[in-house]
């Protein structure tokens, strides 16, 4: 790495990051089987019936300015957990995360609410994002568009609850879009899109990605790995496996799950 990163400017540092969450885990009832099982599994210092998951193990990395980085993994190998804490949503146990710029994060379960409407839920979302009301009603529009929660009838109108959940995911994607970020991470958000929009947000991808910021996209669509990021990581029970050239890692993931 250290050949070709002179005069590029770094985005995000991770440093030897550890995340652990704690889960109470009620534990049953005095003396119970899964009481004392819980005695002993648990450490000092924490309180009785508080299991720990130790869900990201010792992460370094350095993410430079026009970066695509895809994220990728099995189930449970911390990929979501990593970017809610370079996002500042979770706290690191031991290590540390420097960002240049306030980090987005775009997932599936970004808050929108249920019982507003589309309309609204675009204003809410941009201003929580820290846009303007002039500069959401200027994108309004394009927002609406980008999404085509519109090509099947007026239903921008309706609340949100009414909508698929690939319309949903829809929606949440061309708001977050909307806005130029430093640095942008979606969480499987073009996975529950249809073809024509997965293909319209890579192109989306792409143009973010040349306005200059970094973008971490966590999916398991190989395809969709390959079609917008040039680097990735690979994350399994927690530790970084592989950081490389996407062909390179993601081939090796491939080979390991048995190619997909
Ligand atoms: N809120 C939580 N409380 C406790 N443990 C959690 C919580 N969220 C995730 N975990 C645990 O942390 C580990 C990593 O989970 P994470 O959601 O980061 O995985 P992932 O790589 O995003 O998986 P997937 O591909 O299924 O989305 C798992 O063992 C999971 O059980
Ligand atoms: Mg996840």
């Amino acid at each position: 790495m250290a050949d070709n990163t002179e005069g590029r400017v770094p985005t995000v540092i991770a440093d030897d990051v550890h995340i652990v969450y704690r889960v109470n885990a009620g534990g049953g009832g005095k003396g119970s089987a899964t009481a004392a099982l819980s005695k002993i599994i648990r450490r000092k210092g924490d309180a009785p019936g508080v299991r720990r998951v130790h869900a990201v193990r010792g992460v370094s990395f350095t993410a430079y300015r026009g970066e695509a980085i895809g994220l990728i993994g099995s189930n449970g190998s911390g990929k979501s957990t990593l970017l809610r804490a370079i996002a500042g949503l979770l706290p690191c146990e031991s290590g540390k995360v420097y960002t240049d710029g306030q980090p987005s994060l775009l997932g599936v379960n970004a808050a929108l609410m249920n019982d507003l409407t589309g309309e609204r839920n675009v204003m809410l979302g941009g201003l929580a994002m820290g846009m303007s009301r002039e500069q959401i009603r200027e994108r309004y529009q394009d927002i609406v568009d980008f999404s085509g929660i519109n090509e099947k009838g007026d239903f921008i109108s309706l609340p949100m609850r009414t909508y698929s959940s690939g319309m949903a995911a829809r929606l949440r994607f061309s708001i977050a879009a909307a806005k130029d970020h430093d640095v942008l991470m979606i969480d499987e958000a073009l996975a529950t899109g249809d073809r024509k929009f997965q293909i319209r947000s890579e192109e989306r991808i792409r143009e973010l990605r040349k306005k200059a910021g970094t973008v971490f996209l966590v999916s398991h669509s190989n395809s969709s790995i390959r079609d917008t990021c040039d680097r990735v990581l690979w994350l399994e029970k927690g530790e970084l496996l592989m950081d490389g050239p996407t062909e390179e890692v993601v081939s090796a993931y491939e080979k390991e799950t048995g190619g997909h």
